[in-house]
C-alpha cells in the first residue's frame, strides 16, 4: 500500500518509549510495590458488584471530584478527573497549547513533548541546569513572551529532585494569564510537599495528581487536576464524555476511604528510599542522585551492561542513558524491602562479574 497521507506531526513522531520485560523483581515503572490489602480489595470488588454495568457512568465523575477536592480542601468544581494524569497533560495541551507553545525542561517526563508534537504546538525545551536544577531564569525568559502551557514535574522526573516553590512562583508570575503553568505532582506524596499555596495565589497554576503511584492504582488508571474553577471547566471540555468508567470510580472511592493504607505505603517507601540511597552511596563506581520521589536515579559505568546483568538476575530497572545529560544513568523504583535487597544483591553480583571479566581481559 502507498504510504497513507496522515498528519506529518504524527508520522514524524516516535511512539512512547517503553519496552516490557518479564522479571521477578519489577522496579521499572515507579509503581507501588504491593497491591491493596486483601480486605480493601474485597471492599473495592463489592463496590464493583453493586454497579449497574449496563448504564453509562456520570458524564464527569462528580462523586470522585468531590472526594478529591475534599482531600485537598479544594472546590469540587475546580477538579477535573480523567483516566490517568497523562490524559490531563493532553487536555492542558488542547486548551492552552495547540497553535501556541508548550514549554518544558529536558530531560523530563516524555509525554509533555510527545503531546506537544502530536497536537501541533510549538515545543520549547530548556535543558536542566547543574545538578538537574530547574532552569528558572531561562524559563522565565520563555514565558515572558507568547502564550501556551508550561509543564514542570515537581518532584522532577526522571531525576527525582525537588523543585523550590519560589522558582515555580517566578514562572507563574512571568507567564501571567498568557501561560497555563501545569505543576505535575505525580510523586508529590513522597516529597511531603505540594504546591497548594502557589495554586491558591495564581489561577493560572494547575496541579496534576495521579493514583498510579502513592495510591497503588496504576492498573485502574486515574488522575485528576486541581485548577481554578474557570480553568477546570475548560479542561473538562477537552476530556471525552463518560471517559472515566464506573468501575474505575468504584475502585478509587474504596481506596480514598482508606487513607491510612496510602499513608503507610508512603512511609514505608520513603524509609526504603533513604536506605537504598545510603546503600548505593557506599558502593564504588556508582553515583546516586538525591531523590524525594519513589525512585532513585543513579549513574553507573556502563548502563546497558548493568541493566542487562540485573535483568539476567531477575531484576528489572529502567534505562535513562538515552536522555540528554543522563549518560550512564539507570532509574530504579523503590520496591518492597525484599525487592530492594534483591536489587542490591544483583547489583553487587553484576559489579563482581564485571570486575572479574576485566581482570581476565587484562591478564
Ligand atoms: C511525572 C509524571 N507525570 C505523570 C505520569 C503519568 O501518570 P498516570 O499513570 O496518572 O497517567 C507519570 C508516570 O510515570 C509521571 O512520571
Amino acid at each position: 500500500m502507498a504510504a497513507m497521507k496522515l498528519r506529518a506531526e504524527v508520522l514524524g513522531l516516535p511512539a512512547y518509549r517503553f519496552e516490557a520485560h518479564d522479571a521477578a523483581v519489577k522496579l521499572d515503572q515507579n509503581e507501588a510495590p504491593e497491591d491493596l490489602p486483601d480486605a480493601l480489595r474485597r471492599t473495592a470488588l463489592e463496590r464493583l458488584e453493586r454497579q449497574a454495568w449496563n448504564r453509562y457512568p456520570d458524564l464527569h465523575p462528580r462523586g470522585l471530584a468531590t472526594r478529591f477536592g475534599a482531600r485537598h480542601d479544594w472546590p469540587a468544581d475546580g477538579v477535573a478527573v480523567a483516566g490517568g494524569s497523562n490524559v490531563l497533560i493532553q487536555a492542558a495541551t488542547i486548551v492552552a497549547g495547540i497553535g501556541r507553545s508548550v514549554a518544558t525542561v529536558r530531560p523530563t517526563f516524555s509525554v509533555y513533548a510527545l503531546q506537544a508534537r502530536l497536537l501541533g504546538a510549538t515545543l520549547v525545551e530548556v535543558p536542566l541546569g547543574p545538578g538537574f536544577a530547574l532552569p528558572t531564569d531561562e524559563l522565565v525568559e520563555v514565558l515572558q513572551v507568547g502564550e501556551g502551557v508550561a509543564f514542570v514535574a515537581a518532584p522532577m522526573a526522571p531525576t527525582g529532585n525537588a523543585v523550590a516553590p519560589a522558582d515555580l512562583e517566578r514562572l507563574a508570575a512571568a507567564g501571567g494569564n498568557r501561560w497555563l503553568l501545569v505543576v505535575d505532582e505525580a510523586y508529590g506524596e513522597f516529597a511531603n510537599v505540594d504546591h497548594d499555596t502557589l495554586a491558591r495565589a495564581y489561577p493560572q497554576v494547575v496541579r496534576l495528581r495521579t493514583l498510579s503511584k502513592a495510591f497503588g492504582l496504576a492498573g485502574a488508571r486515574l488522575g485528576y487536576a486541581l485548577a481554578h474553577p474557570e480553568v477546570a471547566v475548560e479542561l473538562r471540555k477537552a476530556l471525552l464524555p463518560f471517559s472515566v468508567s464506573a468501575l474505575q470510580a468504584a475502585v478509587a472511592e474504596a481506596v480514598l476511604e482508606a487513607p491510612d493504607v496510602v499513608a503507610e505505603r508512603v512511609g514505608r517507601t520513603v524509609a526504603e528510599r533513604e536506605r537504598l540511597i545510603r546503600a548505593l552511596a557506599a558502593r564504588r563506581d556508582v553515583e546516586v542522585f538525591p531523590s524525594v520521589a519513589n525512585f532513585v536515579l543513579m549513574r553507573v559505568q556502563d548502563a546497558a551492561a548493568t541493566h542487562r546483568g540485573l535483568l539476567e538476575r531477575g531484576v528489572l530497572v529502567r534505562r535513562q542513558d538515552h536522555l540528554p545529560g543522563l549518560a550512564g544513568c539507570l532509574r530504579v523504583s523503590i520496591g518492597a524491602p525484599a525487592e530492594n535487597d534483591a536489587f542490591l544483591e544483583a547489583f553487587d553480583a553484576v559489579a563482581t562479574a564485571t570486575a572479574h571479566r576485566e581482570e581476565l581481559e587484562r591478564a
